[in-house]
């Protein structure tokens, strides 16, 4: 055994499936997210069913420290709302992160502190350079999974009851098509 020959962790570019590594899996089902979608009532038809899973290495945190995973957010529609990810600040809001599009079609929904919010096109290949004090949340908008690798300060922390009033923008198909909405509140 040389210890001077660490064989690393790896990640299919193609799929995101992680190996060779300790992982963790979280999923997150329907049910759980009634909150984020327009017409809530409709995920408790399906309460049970996964909307997306994220693996990640399961590797030592700390100041400075790195981690690293991938979302997998399945295909499907709440009423014409297509899946997303709940979304969230960063508990320390100066911590910014970067997710690569692995696999799918789908939207990085982006918002400041400010309330403006803005999206960025999702594929295999994409790069997103989320700042600090950005809420970010994943759109699949095509019929395969949506895969993408995140690396984020593992201090970062995620906080998700500081958008009292939800993401600014919505994104519906329409007509067959995908249609991106400014959202009315009050
Ligand atoms: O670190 C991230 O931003 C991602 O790994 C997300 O946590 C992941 O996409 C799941 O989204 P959320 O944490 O908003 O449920
Ligand atoms: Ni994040």
């Amino acid at each position: 055994m040389n210890d001077l020959l660490i064989q690393p962790f790896q990640l299919a570019w193609a799929t995101g499936a992680l190996s060779h590594g300790p992982l963790i899996r979280k999923t997150t089902l329907l049910g759980d997210l009634s909150a984020i979608f327009t017409d809530g009532d409709a995920t408790q038809l399906f309460p049970d069913r996964p909307a997306y899973a994220v693996d990640m290495f399961d590797t030592p945190g700390g100041e400075g420290e790195l981690y690293v995973g991938v979302t997998h957010l399945y295909p499907g529609k709440v009423g014409d709302e297509y899946f997303m990810t709940r979304g969230h600040f960063h508990q320390r809001r100066e911590q910014g992160e970067v997710y690569f599009g692995l696999q799918g079609e789908g939207l990085l929904l982006m918002q400041n502190q400010q309330g403006q919010a803005w999206t960025e096109p999702v594929f295999a290949g994409s790069v997103h350079i989320i700042p600090g004090y950005t809420a970010h949340r994943l759109i699949n908008t095509g019929s395969q999974t949506l895969s993408a690798l995140a690396v984020w300060p593992s201090t970062a922390g995620h906080d998700y009851t500081s958008l009292p009033h939800g993401f600014a923008l919505r994104v519906i198909e329409k007509a067959g098509k995908v249609r991106i909405m400014a959202v009315k509140h009050g």
